[in-house]
């Protein structure tokens, strides 16, 4: 009767992020220290499906599956699966539905055990993947993950994801001045050679270390400037307003490209999405100063109908927008992989 999820700026809440892990079997240098201890957090499989099935029945309609890394989670082709036989409760347009339609099901990995699981996954119901990758040059790549040999286990989990049908795939890349910046006109090149979608990312403060500076981050600017001198862009028209990337292919129309810049253009006003942390806190802005514990209310015995006004209610309180470069902006107290990607 009170229709969809929606905040106090009217945003429609339709996608739901859910980490189901805090581990990783990389340590990129721009997330972690890698001296962090063994400390980590994971619910039973069955708790996540109970709280996302809330959410659905609330007016979620995409769900991506992040960590930590969570393709090394026990049950997660079995999480999909269930996934899968799930519902919408509204339609597109915001009209509640009888029967509803799919999930749009996505995985946010860094690739390193894809290879095994695209198709196990496929099967069970993933619609996409998007895979982390901060280099096409192998020695920088092991330099960033802090992994040898990552480079190979990523490429052939790409190209399995791409074959078993989960493309194309998207490709997420960090930039950092001094340290991949120079991979840019590779990656334009990988895009095109590989038919997978290469997304740049603006590096925002969410890495352990507190290194972050304005300096480091590679802006959208620039980066549009050397794609073009590389080969030049034509913009393609949005999926949707939500959409965190802008799109761009090149004047042959081969290979696309991304750009992701939450530093120098911000997509804060188009949000439709909130986080549900591996150990089940609703976070409704990446850069929260706190977060709201979904499964403490759960364990206490919450029943459905509980656990759904207190969704309605967190959400009426998410963040208008982020404050990254501005005076009065606080680093969250979580990072990015503890935070879900
Ligand atoms: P699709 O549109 O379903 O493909 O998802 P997506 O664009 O959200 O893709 P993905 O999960 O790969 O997210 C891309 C990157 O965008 C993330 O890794 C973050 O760096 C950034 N991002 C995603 N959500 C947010 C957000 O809520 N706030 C900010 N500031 N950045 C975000
Ligand atoms: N800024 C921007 N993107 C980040 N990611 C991890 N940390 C940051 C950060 N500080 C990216 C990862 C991955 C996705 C989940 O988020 O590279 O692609």
């Amino acid at each position: 009767p009170q229709g969809r999820l929606r905040d106090k700026f009217g945003r429609a809440i339709t996608d739901l992020r859910v980490s189901v892990t805090d581990r990783c079997n990389y340590k990129c240098v721009y997330c972690r220290t890698g001296n962090e201890g063994a400390q980590y957090t994971e619910l039973a499989i069955e708790d996540y499906l109970r709280m996302v099935r809330v959410f659905v029945s609330l007016g979620i309609e995409k769900i991506r599956l992040t960590g930590g890394e969570p393709l090394l989670r026990t049950g997660l082709v079995e999480m999909v699966s269930e996934l899968a036989k799930m519902r919408t409760a509204f339609l597109h347009d915001g009209t509640p539905a009888e029967d509803g339609l799919p999930l749009d099901i996505a995985l946010t990995t860094n690739g390193h055990l894809l290879e095994g699981l695209a198709a196990p996954l496929k099967d069970a119901g993933l619609n996409r993947v998007t895979v982390s990758m901060d280099a096409v040059d192998p020695e920088i790549f092991a330099a960033i993950t802090r992994v040898p040999r990552s480079y190979e286990k990523v490429l052939a989990g790409v190209r399995k994801a791409q074959e078993v049908g989960l493309g194309p795939v998207k490709v997420n890349c960090v930039l950092l001045h001094g340290f991949n910046d120079g991979e840019i006109e590779k990656f334009a090149e990988f895009s095109r050679r590989e038919g997978v979608i290469v997304r740049f990312i603006e590096f925002m403060p969410l890495e352990e270390d507190r290194s972050w500076k304005p300096e480091t981050v590679v802006r959208m600017d620039e980066l549009v400037d050397r794609l073009n001198a590389f080969r030049p862009l034509v913009e393609l028209p949005p999926h949707a307003l939500s959409e965190t990337a802008r799109r761009f292919t090149f004047d042959d129309g081969v290979g696309e490209i991304g750009i992701i810049a939450p530093v120098s253009r911000p997509f804060c006003r188009h949000c439709s999405r909130v986080r549900l942390t591996s150990d089940g806190k609703i976070r409704t802005c990446l850069f929260s100063q706190s977060d709201h514990d979904m499964y403490g209310l759960m364990l206490r015995g919450g029943t459905d109908a509980e656990l759904s006004a207190y969704v309605r209610k967190v959400v009426l309180r998410k963040e208008e927008r982020h404050h990254i470069g501005e005076p009065d902006f606080e680093k969250p107290s979580r990072n990015m992989v503890h935070i879900g990607g």
